[in-house]
């Protein structure tokens, strides 16, 4: 593992305690679940009793270190906690799930609308030959479909992998090849600012050539004409048309997979993240509940798409299995007007709103005028997630948004973590701008040096997790060396972040960042060794290496250092090309912000690329320690390169 200097960040002293209006209708208001949770089995088992199991557990939790079971022998089914549930009382007519189109069109589902929905779907994909254990990938914009297509292969037992809309047919190809999906449900399109992403024509790029894939299921969403290819597409409505209303929930061990999320890792290869059922329910609706701080009237909020695992834990199963009103909104903040999130806002009277440091940052610099304009009285809870928020980003959400009434909850974790692990309770924690604060109870983090020993309060190492927790991964699907190496290889029995944290006086934690080549681009994890495998798959391209720097509203951007092959001629258009290649190869989200030509890259003398030098560079920073370069030229003419 490389050592990394860690930032020492600004000493932040504001501190604030939650105000007693809201404390005292707090589903949490004493610290004493704190110290309840100190016994974590206990804890988690009682926090199991809030959902319907069809068999009980017999054993909490088996640790074989690194992999941990769950409520082994308990059975379970997510769409049934999610739904069916809700059905036998007054909730079968609240709202679950009110969405709202990009071009202003709404639709609003009740428990009982989306639970049928999700059964007939269910029917259709066994109509499919979809099986118990069948992988099903789910390729669709941020509407209702994209919700019911999930709970529908939960209820029958089929894990989902849900690729996010903006990534490119190659990627899509990449996710459905690693999981051997026999279906594919997609739309004939997204909106996005007005225009129409082509996910059908993505999707048939992407399954050219794949025996496995059978089917693909095709919602229809924008009109657009499409090509339709017998019998292996159909159309989601008419296959919906015809099928059963009535499909039982499949009771699933609690160790079954429920699904496979990829992200981004050190390799150019992306992992998939493995989540099972019984404990990630137990972990998702948890902390829901009281990170939320739900109530039955809420309305709630989470801008995240399905395509990340925010979406899969705090849009989908968190909030159905509490009986939430969940607000999915399809499109771009900013379209047709910046003012669109609040506008939202109000029309829905939404009394939670979970988003992103990169959005409250882009909000800042679009000018308060926007939220101004409009009535946010509803609000009474914020909360943020994806990469550490600056204070001034923060104070920024917490006057103009919240009125500086509403506590602000910035929620630490990750895909693999599965749940919210480090976070204040909003009726409990006094919060610090910055800091995502404390663990959830019944968590328990440290921060170690690069041998794996503690740290003191005060100083700043490695993020690890010293316990298994309900929602934790539970492998890499198909690559259980990865999983080990990755998680459990630095430090034995622990696992370790990939983050960077500082503890400090208070006890207080301030995640600084990644300590590995994994940058965060707008609250979205990427590999810089996808973007060097994308770069380098370009005939102009010789070699690539790409890093992070500091950027205003997307807390980092990529920059990618590229030498040619021999005898390729410059060309003008050459950058434009270059970063055109890379949203082929992985989506828009990957495109570097800056291309640099070099003839060379600082290498040591044993040829590996010095990543830290070239991000003294992005940065304009003093060059830090050279002696290990193998040519000292390459970093002046670099460095001059860079300044032009
Ligand atoms: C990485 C995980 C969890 C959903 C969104 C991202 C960074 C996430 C925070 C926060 C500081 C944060 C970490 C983490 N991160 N939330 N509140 N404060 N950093 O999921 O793609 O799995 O990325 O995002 O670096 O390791 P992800």
């Amino acid at each position: 593992m490389k050592k990394e200097k860690f930032e020492a960040l600004l000493q932040e002293d504001r501190l604030f305690p939650p105000k007693e209006e809201f404390a005292v209708k707090a589903n949490l208001n004493s610290e004493q679940v704190y110290s309840e949770a100190e016994d974590s089995m206990n804890f988690w088992e009682k926090q199991a009793l809030n959902l319907d199991w069809f068999e009980p557990w017999q054993e909490v939790l088996k640790w074989n270190p690194p992999y941990a079971q769950w409520f082994l022998g308990g059975k379970i089914n997510a769409s049934y906690n999610c739904l069916d549930r809700h059905l036998s009382d007054w909730h079968r007519n609240k709202a679950a799930l009110i969405f709202e189109g990009e071009q202003g069109d709404s639709k609003v589902l009740t428990y009982q609308d989306l639970h049928r929905e999700v059964s007939k779907l269910a029917n259709v994909l066994k109509s499919l030959g979809v099986k118990k254990g069948d992988r099903v990938t789910i390729y669709l914009p941020l509407i209702p479909e994209a919700v019911i297509s999930m709970l529908a292969c939960a209820r029958i037992g089929a894990p989902h992998s849900v690729v996010f809309g903006g990534f490119s047919a190659e990627a899509l190809r990449e996710r459905i090849i690693d999981a051997q999906s026999k279906i594919v449900i997609t739309a004939d399109g997204g909106f996005r600012r007005g225009t129409a992403i082509p996910l059908k024509e993505n999707t048939d790029q992407a399954v050219r050539g794949l025996e496995d894939v059978e089917h693909i299921l095709v919602v229809r969403r924008t009109g657009k004409c499409i090509e339709m290819e017998e019998p292996r597409d159909i159309w989601y409505d008419e296959a919906m048309k015809e099928a059963d209303l009535k499909c039982p929930a499949e009771p699933m061990d609690a160790e079954d997979l429920l699904f496979i999320l990829y992200t981004s890792g050190t390799t150019g290869k992306p992992k998939g993240i493995v989540h099972t059922t019984g404990g990630y329910l137990v972990g998702v609706s948890t902390t829901h509940k009281w990170v939320f701080d739900l109530k039955e009237e809420d309305v709630y909020w989470c801008t995240a798409d399905v395509g990340w695992i925010t979406g899969h834990s705090y849009l989908v199963y968190g909030p159905l299995a509490n009986g939430a009103t969940v607000v999915i909104y399809e499109g771009t903040p900013d379209y047709p007007h910046k003012g669109r999130y609040w506008e939202i806002i109000e029309k829905y009277q939404v009394s939670i709103l979970y988003t992103a440091p990169t959005a409250i940052r882009t909000f800042m610099k679009w000018g308060n005028e926007y939220p101004l304009a409009h009535n946010l009285s509803s609000l009474r809870l914020l909360g943020t997630v994806g990469e550490p928020i600056n204070p001034e980003a923060w104070m920024w959400y917490y006057k103009y948004i919240g009125s500086e009434s509403c506590p602000i909850v910035d929620t630490w974790w990750q895909t693999e973590t599965g749940m919210i692990m480090m976070t204040p309770l909003p009726g409990i924690t006094s919060l610090k701008p910055g800091s995502c604060t404390v663990p959830f109870p019944g968590i328990k983090v440290e921060i170690v040096d690069s041998s794996g020993n503690p740290l003191s309060k005060g100083m700043g190492g490695y993020l690890t997790i010293r316990q298994p927790w309900p929602a934790m991964l539970r492998t890499v699907y198909g690559d259980p060396k990865r999983y080990e190496s990755t998680y459990f290889g630095n430090f034995p029995g622990v696992y370790f972040t990939g983050d960077g944290a500082k503890w400090d006086s208070d006890g207080y934690y301030w995640v600084l960042g990644r300590v590995d080549d994994v940058i965060n681009v707008s609250g979205h994890r990427i590999g810089t060794m996808e973007v060097e495998s994308a770069l380098v798959d370009h005939p102009a391209v010789a070699e690539a290496a790409c890093i992070g720097k500091n950027h205003d509203i997307k807390g980092q951007a990529l920059v990618a250092f590229v030498t040619l092959k021999e005898g390729v001629e410059l060309r003008d258009d050459l950058i434009e090309e270059l970063k055109a290649h890379v949203v082929e190869k992985i989506g828009a989200l990957a495109r570097p912000e800056d291309i640099i030509f070099t003839a060379e890259l600082p290498k040591t003398r044993s040829g590996k690329i010095i990543r830290r030098l070239l991000r003294d560079i992005a940065e304009g920073r003093a060059l830090g320690d050279t002696t290990t370069l193998a040519d000292a030229a390459v970093v002046s003419s670099l460095k001059e390169l860079y300044e032009d």
